[in-house]
């Protein structure tokens, strides 16, 4: 696969601007793309951004923003003109919302003079169907679980479907989802479209084997259930997010709570060059 290291996001979720330098610069010249979530940011703000930034790398900007349309919009449009190359909402703010987002990038691009990619968060990947249940029809299935646990199979598959063609329709330029969903939204709503994959999760012997072969027999559910790491559910190795068309997939502790990062990322890249096939 071309240029993959350009596709692979570190999410570097620290509070304290000696560890992002540290982590920079153990990976200088082996990533290029970073992620900055709510904890880094909340610790040291745009500081962090301008450090990334001095390393000639890409960022994005993960606070994902959902709150009243005229709040996202002027968030997001300050957030761009920090000069970072991706933002994320929550698609559940609804399309208006959505709309006010996208508006905001494209105001910060025209003073930073480059273009911003506005990203929906579809279903967080620490959240599995069970969850899902739980959050939006616990009273329901008080009532009648058995016939509810029938339905629920698809549930969650539909509702990452269902936000990402809100998105799509609000015209962002792609949304975070598990590989698990990348592929089928990619069949609905075009190769153009955007998806990017947290939950990866790298696992060591021969096992990046045994998933390929799982694949191809079709037992995806058997390698989920088997692969629940950290609090993420919804995991998958990185070659198998890029088989599933992902656009950039999203590495944290994989590589960051490693004894030896830059060991971590080169085993991420050699998944990727061994078991991606495009
Ligand atoms: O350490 P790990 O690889 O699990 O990190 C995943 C990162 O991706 C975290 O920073 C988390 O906030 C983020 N993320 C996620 N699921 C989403 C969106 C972002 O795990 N749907």
């Amino acid at each position: 696969m071309e240029n993959f290291k350009e596709r692979v996001i570190i999410a570097i979720d620290y509070n304290n601007l000696k560890s992002v330098k540290d982590i920079l610069e153990r990976l200088k010249g082996e990533a290029y793309f970073y992620k900055i979530g709510s904890e880094l940011f909340t610790s040291c703000g745009s500081q962090s951004i301008g450090l990334i930034k001095d390393y000639g790398c890409k960022i994005f900007l993960d606070l994902k923003f959902h709150d009243i349309p005229n709040t996202v919009y002027n968030a997001v449009k300050s957030a761009g003109e920090l000069g970072v190359d991706i933002i994320n909402v929550h698609a559940s703010g609804g399309i208006e919302m959505m709309k006010s987002a996208k508006r905001g990038g494209i105001e910060a691009a025209k003073k930073t003079g480059k273009s911003i990619d506005i990203i929906a968060v579809t279903v967080l990947t620490n959240l599995a169907r069970e969850d899902i249940k739980d959050i939006f029809y616990y009273f329901e299935d008080r009532v009648n679980s058995d016939n509810l646990n029938k339905n629920h199979a698809d549930i969650l598959r539909n509702l990452v479907l269902h936000l990402a063609k809100l998105a799509k329709i609000s015209g962002l330029d792609g949304v975070v989802c598990s590989g698990y969903e990348s592929l089928e939204i990619k069949k609905n709503l075009g190769d153009d479209f955007k998806t990017i994959t947290p939950g990866i999760r790298l696992k060591r012997g021969n096992y990046a084997a045994e998933v390929q072969r799982s694949l191809k027999a079709g037992n995806i559910k058997n390698i989920e259930d088997g692969m629940r790491i950290d609090d993420q559910k919804r995991i998958m190795t990185p070659s198998m997010a890029f088989n599933s068309k992902a656009d950039y997939i999203v590495v944290g502790r994989e590589v960051t709570a490693s004894n030896d990062p830059l060991d971590a990322l080169k085993a991420i890249y050699n998944d990727i060059e061994r078991f991606a096939k495009n």
